[in-house]
């Protein structure tokens, strides 16, 4: 019956956290997953998320379905988050926004929409990007493409060559960007950069779609939606996916929003009505109590100044962590430049090492990155940098 199914190899990412829970071995680091561990290698339970659990907990609330589009206050949270609250697109009401599934729930219902109402445009993801766009998209029957992104030979952006290939794209072409803390590399685009990307997109009239997943660790809240604002300032057409897994630590709880900023308030309505079908035909309503949690410490003044000093918190552990791994590089590999590592930002850093380097990493010191080379700062701590440390420099020696 079911001879001709395909054989699924498993995806490279969550494979990896199953090999690496059944490793015995008590030295092992996980560097694999992107999942930020605390300075004891623990998930954090956020001390705003836990407060709010508290309260809601109090309210005993009975539990019915949310609607298709999710929990009014979550969506403005989510609209003021992305966007800034005095963003004119807001008060114009030209932003459709609902509650998703997580940020890969967001995907999937936008590029659902994008393939029913856009046929013929094909989607362009960054080389290299996050594995699951590409399969997110072309499983919405997308066809999709990479464009230039990465020199490995400078760790820096392939910048001529990714303008290039936008110019030559045609119209209504799906551009997958990353506003910040580019997953897998860490190497971001600048200010200027972004604006050059922008205006391209605007002449070449190009449809962007900006997944955004690590709100806060790159810079701060604010600067890290540069490009999203900006976009929104020119009145472009554009897609949001963002994810609270990792910035407020509710990975299992899926929260997540997708946003389609459109030229006015009766396009944003029918673009609403279009996601909230796309919503019930795959999972009829989002989840509730991450939802709940979420608005709750976003839209409470003083819960959303607690939450924001614990962000930058975790982006400042990141950092700090990547300072530690460079110096004690640095100082075991003098011939070697390691500044990569503390000039990418975010959680992950492209490490240079090859499939085989990881793959001896994880045989002889039970250190797991991705095979890319993608490692998760995040897994870093004061316990175990000077091991990874000596297992990089050994592999790299
Ligand atoms: C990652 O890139 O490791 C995370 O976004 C988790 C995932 O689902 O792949």
């Amino acid at each position: 019956m079911f001879q001709h199914v395909e054989f699924y190899p498993g995806d490279p990412i969550l494979s990896l956290v199953e090999t690496y829970l059944n490793d015995p071995r008590a030295e092992k680091v996980n560097l694999g997953i992107g999942i930020y561990f605390d300075e004891n290698g623990k998930l954090p339970v956020l001390a705003s998320v836990r407060r709010a659990e508290i309260e809601r907990a109090a309210e005993a609330q009975p539990r019915p379905y949310l609607p298709m589009e999710g929990l009014a206050e979550y969506r403005s949270a989510v609209q003021n988050l992305l966007f800034g609250t005095d963003n004119p697109a807001l008060a114009d009401k030209r932003i459709a926004t609902i509650q998703t599934l997580g940020g890969s729930g967001a995907l999937k219902i936008g590029a659902d929409f994008l393939h029913r109402w856009f046929p013929q445009a094909q989607a362009y993801v960054s080389d290299p990007t996050w594995d699951n766009h590409k399969s997110i998209f072309e499983g919405a029957g997308i066809q999709t493409g990479t464009y230039p992104y990465y020199n490995p030979e400078n760790g820096s952006v392939k910048f001529e060559e990714m303008l290039t290939f936008f110019l030559g794209l045609p119209e209504n072409s799906i551009l997958i960007l990353h506003p910040c803390c580019h997953n897998p590399t860490g190497v971001d685009l600048s200010r200027a950069q972004w604006d050059a990307v922008l205006e391209i997109i605007q002449t070449r009239k190009l449809i962007p779609f900006m997944d955004i997943a690590y709100q806060g660790f790159g810079d701060d809240l604010d600067s890290d939606a540069y490009a999203i604002r900006k976009a929104a300032a020119l009145g472009l057409p554009l897609f949001v996916s963002n994810s609270f897994s990792k910035n407020l630590s509710l990975y299992g709880e899926r929260v997540g929003g997708l946003s389609v900023v459109c030229p006015n308030a009766e396009e944003a309505e029918l673009v609403f009505g279009q996601l909230k079908l796309g919503v019930r035909r795959v999972y009829s309503s989002p989840p509730a109590h991450g939802g709940y949690i979420t608005a709750r410490v976003m839209n409470d003044e003083a819960l959303c100044r607690q939450w924001e000093s614990e962000v930058y918190a975790m982006r400042d552990r990141i950092r700090l962590m990547r300072q530690k791994l460079y110096d004690v590089l640095t100082a075991k590999i003098p011939n070697r430049d390691f500044r990569y590592f503390i000039t990418q930002r975010g959680m992950f850093s492209y490490t240079g090492l090859s499939p085989a380097q990881v793959q001896r990493l994880q045989d002889e010191f039970a250190v797991y990155l991705v095979a890319s080379g993608r490692m998760c700062v995040a897994g870093l701590n004061e316990g175990n940098i000077d091991y990874v440390a000596d297992a990089f420099a050994e592999v790299l020696r």
